[in-house]
């Protein structure tokens, strides 16, 4: 028995960007962007297509952090109408943001306290999303959650809930042409750990496995062609929707091991959310290979016939853009590193895994 859902509207292709006037539908609407320039440039041609936003959010700075997000929420509050509309533009930090802001009860306060107690869901706000994101790796336009980090007690909420699926994601892939290399590749890899950790998990089932396939597939395939050649537009648009696939996928299954063990090493050591949750995936692979039939199956369907090769192969695909698969390069220490891993095996993320603990360890490398 399984079940497959996912309630967004896609628009996908280059242009479409300028149809979002069409989805807004003269509505008010509340614009969330970085306060960049190449952002207030996208703005600008937004409001052109689609009128000008009741008020425009932009404070937002990578992973969203408490103190940030009161002061977002708090600005919200100021101009929020019933009927609003939130149009997130920007990467996964601009739609978790939007996600907290369409939580919002008149500020922050009820979203803390659900995050922190898991108490009050009636009190929270539900408006609805356009996710319009301009990376291509979080997935987070088709997902119902948002990742919220409290660096003072460096610990990472998620923020989940049905009504925070966007009711529409538009992705176009030309708003992607100015992502600089190594941003093009930790955003890339985090939408591959998607793809991978919703096939060795609990919760996969064929539809996610068929996304989580074609996504890894592709970007194993395209991205080594795309650092090379980073204004091609076919490049960044199959890339663009291997992330798409692998958010469809892990929206059903959510992450496994390899992102459990990243919260912690992106609080302490400040590695970009999409490097900390791949940078272990060899490892991890050689710890579930053999340990169930029908993830092997999949995992073929990405290596070829010989998983022997698969660790390998994606060591090799990862130190070919540079990144180490190694904990110790990151700043962890080899104690640190084994209780870091025993712990996120027991942590939410972590109990999706299908693999176990004497396996990791097994094939422990730091
Ligand atoms: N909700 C989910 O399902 C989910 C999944 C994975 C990750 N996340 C979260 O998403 C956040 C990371 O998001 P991200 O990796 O998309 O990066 P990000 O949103 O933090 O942005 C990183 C940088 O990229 C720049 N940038 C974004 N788009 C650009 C463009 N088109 N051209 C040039 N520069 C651009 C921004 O200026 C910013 O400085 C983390 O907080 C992570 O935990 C959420
Ligand atoms: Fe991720």
């Amino acid at each position: 028995m399984w079940t497959f859902e996912n309630p967004v509207e896609i628009r996908f292709g280059k242009g479409v960007f300028d149809s979002v006037g069409d989805i807004i539908r003269g509505r008010s609407f509340c614009l969330v962007t970085y306060n960049e320039s190449y952002f207030k440039t996208l703005a600008n041609r937004l409001i052109g297509t689609a009128g000008k936003p009741a008020s425009i959010i932009n404070n937002i700075t990578p992973n969203p952090n408490f103190n940030t997000l009161t002061e977002s929420c708090r600005q919200f509050a100021d101009s929020a109408t019933e009927d609003m509309v939130i149009v997130a533009l920007g990467g996964g930090s601009v739609i978790d943001a939007a996600k907290v802001l369409a939580s919002s009860n008149s500020g922050f306060a009820p979203v803390r306290e659900y995050l922190e107690t898991g108490a009050g869901e009636k009190r929270l706000g539900a408006y609805p999303i356009i996710a319009i994101p301009t990376t291509a790796g979080t997935g987070s336009e088709v997902t119902r959650w948002a990742t919220v980090w409290d660096t003072k007690s460096q610990k990472k909420y998620s923020l989940s809930r049905h009504a925070l699926y966007p009711t529409h994601a538009v992705i176009d892939p030309e708003l992607m042409l100015e992502l600089p290399r190594e941003l093009t590749i930790s955003t890339a890899l985090d939408a591959l750990s998607h793809a991978l950790e919703s096939i060795w998990n609990r919760n996969s089932n064929p539809v996610s496995a068929n996304h989580a396939v074609f996504a890894a597939t592709e970007i194993m395939k395209t991205l080594p062609k795309l650092v090379n050649d980073l204004q091609n537009l076919e490049l960044r648009s199959r890339v663009a929707r291997a992330s798409l696939f692998a958010g469809l996928a892990f929206s059903n299954t959510r992450t496994a091991l390899a992102h459990s063990v990243s919260y912690p090493i992106t609080l302490k050591y400040q590695v970009p959310h999409g490097l900390a949750c791949s940078f272990s995936l060899p490892m991890v692979l050689a710890s579930v290979v053999g340990e169930d039939d029908t993830c092997d199956a999949n995992l073929r369907r990405i290596f070829g016939d010989d998983l022997d090769k698969a660790v390998t192969e994606l060591d090799r695909f990862l130190n070919g853009l540079d990144v180490s698969t190694k904990a110790s390069s990151y700043g962890v220490q080899v104690e640190e590193w084994k209780e870091l891993l025993t712990l996120a095996l027991s942590g939410e993320r972590g109990l999706n895994f299908i693999g176990t603990h004497e396996r990791v360890m097994e094939n422990f490398k730091i």
